[in-house]
């Protein structure tokens, strides 16, 4: 039989792979969109004809309207709550929002579902930055459990290997990330009060060609894309503050550039590190999750770090510029006040358990992103 899955956050960039996904796998969605007074459906415009896609309007903050959803479609198998204020630095300008939407919205769904005993299984994207300052340790080449934990402070930072993973405790450097951690505790929680078959994907960083182009590798790659257009003689189209001299285009380009002027790239903390994969990989995970029997928690991760300036490092050699230092400024305004400076996730449980790998690597990324803009 048909399974019915409803999606929260259906027009993000995970709602919009999800979406496919699922409807692949021959399910009905039924997507969850808040009103907006400009058209917000950018990236699932290519399944609103699908006739098993039906977008419906709800705000995950407003509980009538959460349980108004739940009551239609009571006897929906999967729910899956993508839906957040989901940008870490606009969190510490508007944490009260971030909190209604991000935290107290997984409640609603959560509590809807008993009040209306709706049976179906639940997913919470929950997130690495959960993590904040906090990593585990373990030995190089060692297996986890043949070190016991602690111990690894005693020995050479050489052979020792930060991670976070299941067990790893959480420290939040973000309204964001503690909006998380409540609604990750209340899935737990409701999974353990009222049996619910509820999931929480701790999921690290995951990108694409749909990724909000606010987020680091979505800025770094649409400003080389217009770049790269900009010197191939096309109109620059965004505006732009620092504008690079004449003399550095000749420096960099070793001719000169006889078109108006182009807006640098402008960025804050470089040295930051993230493990990112692909979302479309991940969506796949937060799936397989709610097939299992019973309900778990599951990093999802490559395993990989990289910081911010060798993501630069590898975008910008993709269009044949090594170096890149002029054409990009550090600017306090992108700083936060609390920076989580290290992520590289471990993914055993998720490896074993539900059999999931990453398929794309980093530089399958990088160049993925950096060519959506030159296609
Ligand atoms: P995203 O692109 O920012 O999408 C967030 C979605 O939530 C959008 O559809 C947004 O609608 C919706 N939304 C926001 N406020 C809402 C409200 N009040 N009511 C209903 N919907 C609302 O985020 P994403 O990258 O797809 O991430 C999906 C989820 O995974 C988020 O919860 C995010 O925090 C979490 N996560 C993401 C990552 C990552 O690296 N991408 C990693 C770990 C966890 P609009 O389109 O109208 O804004
Ligand atoms: N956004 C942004 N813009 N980040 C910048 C910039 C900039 O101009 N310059 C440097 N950074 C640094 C940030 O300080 C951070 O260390 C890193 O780049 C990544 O920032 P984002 O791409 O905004 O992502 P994030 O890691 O803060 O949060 C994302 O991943 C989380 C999972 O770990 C979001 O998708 C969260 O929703 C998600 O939970």
């Amino acid at each position: 039989m048909t399974k019915t899955a409803i999606i929260f956050g259906v027009t993000g960039q995970d709602g919009s792979h999800l979406s496919d996904l699922l409807l692949l796998e021959g399910y009905t969605v039924v997507g969850v969109a808040r009103r907006a007074s400009t058209d917000n459906t950018q990236r699932i415009k290519h399944i609103l004809t699908n006739p098993r896609f039906e977008l419906v309007q709800g705000d995950i903050t407003d509980t009538h309207s959460v349980l108004s959803i739940l009551k239609k479609y009571e006897d929906v198998d999967e729910i899956y709550n993508l839906a957040a204020q989901s940008h870490v630095a606009v969190s510490f300008k508007q944490p009260a929002l971030t909190w209604d939407i991000t935290g107290k919205g997984c409640l609603n769904i959560l509590q809807s579902m008993v009040d209306l005993g709706v049976q179906a299984r639940f997913y919470q994207a929950s997130s690495s930055e959960m993590f904040g300052k906090n990593y585990d340790e373990h030995v190089r080449g060692a297996r986890r459990d043949e070190i016991p934990k602690g111990v690894c402070c005693d020995l050479p930072k050489s052979i020792r290997v930060k991670y976070q993973d299941e067990d790893t405790k959480f420290l939040p450097q973000s309204p964001y990330a503690i909006a998380k951690c409540a609604a990750h505790h209340m899935t737990r929680l409701f999974r353990e009060a009222y049996g619910i078959h509820a999931s929480a994907g701790i999921l690290f960083n995951h990108e694409g060609p749909r990724r909000g182009e606010t987020f680091v590798t979505r800025k770094i790659t649409k400003w080389i894309g217009e770049y790269v257009n900009w010197l191939e003689g096309c109109e620059f189209g965004s505006t732009g503050i620092v504008l690079p001299k004449h003399e550095d285009m000749v420096r960099i380009h070793g001719r000169p550039l006889n078109k108006p002027e182009l807006p640098k790239l402008r960025l804050g903390n470089l040295e930051a590190f993230r493990d990112w994969g692909y979302a479309g990989d991940y969506v796949e995970a937060m799936w397989m999750m709610l097939q299992k029997d019973s309900p778990q928690d599951y990093v999802i991760c490559t395993g990989e770090t990289h910081t911010i300036r060798e993501f630069l490092d590898v975008a910008f050699s993709s269009v044949g510029i090594d170096d890149w230092n002029d054409l990009v400024v550090q600017d306090p305004e992108f700083y936060r006040p609390a920076e989580v400076d290290y992520l590289k996730g471990k993914s055993d449980r998720a490896k074993k358990e539900l059999g999931w790998t990453p398929k794309h690597s980093f530089e399958d990324l990088v160049i993925m992103m950096v060519n959506s803009y030159l296609e």
